[in-house]
């Protein structure tokens, strides 16, 4: 019983020994006070934060000051044998997804269990996100608008009105954007992603300079996890700053030459592949396992999910002047997307969308836009929000993504867009929609960032960088 204690103690009282902190006060990050030292606090019961005062824009540093929210679960050394080695940070992706969030739900479960307990297990959220201060929101509504054809996956698309409806979209979150965070002091012009990894580095800065830095080997490395855009994050710090590299993992790996130069093309090349699969385990699970199993092989899987695009005739339904024309057409961009949603995340998705197709059947039966939304929750899990959760704002991945594009996407024609769309319809049937609106987006977004990353990518690292990626990987496939 005593050891029990003495390691309660021990947890929050070496958070403590360097706050100075009340080591039994628990604080949430609208507590934390900015601070150009790395100080920590307990928070959220079995976690410490910490928030570092940071430049606005690091090509001024005597302006206006940034906070960047900080989250880690502590090395738990066993006895003395082992060293303390720092901090090891990972990011989630997106663009759009709070480091912060991704600790409290997944850090304890997912990243605790594969890592040396030797390290702090740390993540910060990216500019304008999460617990971020100043915080982007330009009030949009929170219902986000959410290949090859080797794969044999095809059938009808939704009309240019939707594509239509989507640049008018653009320009309305572009305008809203723009006067609600674009000012100098406000996140809009500072969320691209060299200064979120040069945030990183500032984290790494600061704890060099604390007490329990002493100890370690490198202090000054920044260890590194990424997933997905956390990959452009790692690859981004790398090319900056090459000597800083310690222990380095870029996981699902995107190709951040095709994101920097505005194609994002790479990224939908695996969804239709995706789908194929939920096609083969399906059938391997069984009608006992998978809702959707029907016929003999994996193929007739795929034609019963054929057989449902075909019913959004959307061409025949507007030639013919049907009544439920633009019902299918609205109907089958909502599909789209939320197939693409629920492919995104196969392990826990697929036994969702054995469900959703199943409900998507009887819905298009007796066609109403209700109809089809309802349908698309079918077999959702219950979301799990974690304390103090955040919700996750449409204008995130677009700050990110127009910033780091250098704005060309800006003021285009919904014309220009043509060979964009279709070459997403290239390389995914399921996922082109989802793409095409996203690329879209940015013709509405005005907002200059203050720093751009026009540099080289790639650089004679510290330490060599791990690249590990899936065979399929709706997002970020391992092949250009
Ligand atoms: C620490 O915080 C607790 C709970 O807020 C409070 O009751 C206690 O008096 C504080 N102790 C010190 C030494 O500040
Ligand atoms: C700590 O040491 C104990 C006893 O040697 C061992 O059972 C345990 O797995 C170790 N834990 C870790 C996290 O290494
Ligand atoms: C179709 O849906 C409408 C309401 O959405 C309902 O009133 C009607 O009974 C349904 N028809 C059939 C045949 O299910
Ligand atoms: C739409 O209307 C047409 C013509 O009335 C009908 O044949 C078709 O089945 C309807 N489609 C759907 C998906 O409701
Ligand atoms: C946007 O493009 C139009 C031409 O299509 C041009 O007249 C206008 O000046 C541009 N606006 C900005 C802000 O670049
Ligand atoms: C967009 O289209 C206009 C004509 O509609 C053309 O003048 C312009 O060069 C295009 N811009 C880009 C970047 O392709
Ligand atoms: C799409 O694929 C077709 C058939 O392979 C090809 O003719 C067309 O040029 C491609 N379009 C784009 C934009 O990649
Ligand atoms: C953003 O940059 C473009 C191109 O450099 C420039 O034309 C435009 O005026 C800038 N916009 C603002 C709001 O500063
Ligand atoms: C690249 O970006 C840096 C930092 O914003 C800037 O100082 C430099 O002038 C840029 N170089 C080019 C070639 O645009």
């Amino acid at each position: 019983m005593s050891k029990v204690v003495l390691a309660i103690t021990l947890f929050s009282c070496i958070v403590s020994a360097n706050s100075g902190s009340n080591c039994t006060d628990q604080v949430t990050f609208d507590q934390i006070t900015p601070t150009r030292e790395l100080i920590w606090h307990p928070c959220y019961t079995d976690y410490v934060c910490a928030k570092l005062d940071v430049p606005l824009d690091y090509s001024n540093p005597q302006g206006t000051r940034a906070a960047v929210p900080i989250i880690k679960i502590p090395a738990q050394l066993n006895g003395t044998n082992e060293k303390y080695q720092g901090l090891l940070f990972t990011n989630p992706g997106g663009p759009g997804n709070s480091g912060i969030d991704f600790i409290l739900t997944m850090g304890y479960s997912t990243i605790i269990p594969v890592i040396p307990k030797t390290y702090d297990l740390v993540s910060w959220d990216p500019r304008g996100m999460g617990y971020s201060t100043p915080y982007a929101d330009c009030q949009i509504p929170t219902t986000r608008r959410k290949s090859k054809r080797a794969y044999g996956i095809t059938g009808p698309d939704i009309s240019s009105a939707l594509y239509e409806d989507q640049f008018q979209t653009a320009i309305l979150y572009g305008a809203q954007c723009s006067v609600l965070i674009g000012g100098p002091n406000d996140a809009g012009p500072h969320m691209s992603t060299p200064a979120v990894a040069r945030d990183a580095l500032s984290i790494v800065d600061a704890f060099a300079k604390t007490k329990e830095a002493k100890t370690v080997a490198n202090p000054t490395d920044f260890n590194y996890w990424g997933f997905s855009y956390g990959t452009v994050i790692g690859q981004t710090f790398a090319s900056l700053f090459p000597d800083r590299v310690g222990r380095f993992a870029l996981d699902g790996v995107i190709d951040a030459e095709d994101f920097y130069s505005a194609q994002f093309y790479s990224v939908s090349r695996y969804d239709d592949a995706v789908m194929d699969l939920f096609f083969d385990y399906c059938f391997v699970a069984g009608p006992s396992l998978c809702s959707y199993y029907t016929g003999s092989s994996a193929n007739d899987l795929k034609i019963r999910f054929l057989n449902l695009f075909a019913q959004f005739d959307v061409k025949t339904a507007y030639a013919e002047n049907w009544d439920n024309a633009t019902t299918i057409d609205q109907s089958l961009g909502l599909v789209f997307a939320n197939i693409r949603s629920i492919v995104y995340s196969p392990i826990t998705g697929f036994p969702q969308l054995a469900e959703v197709l199943t409900a998507y059947e009887v819905a298009v039966n007796n066609l109403t836009i209700d109809g089809i939304v309802a349908a698309g929750q079918a077999g959702a899990p219950p979301s799990d929000t974690p304390p103090g959760y955040t919700p996750e704002l449409a204008e995130w991945p677009l700050a990110v993504a127009c910033s780091d594009t250098a704005n060309v996407l800006y003021n285009q024609t919904l014309k220009n867009f043509t060979y964009s769309n279709a070459r997403f319809a290239n390389e995914s049937y399921t996922g082109h929609v989802g793409w095409s609106f996203f690329k879209i987006l940015c013709t509405g977004w005005s907002i200059n960032a203050t720093w751009v990353f026009n540099g080289t990518l790639g650089a004679a690292t510290k330490n060599p960088i791990l690249f590990v990626s899936n065979t399929v990987d709706p997002a970020a496939p391992i092949e250009k």
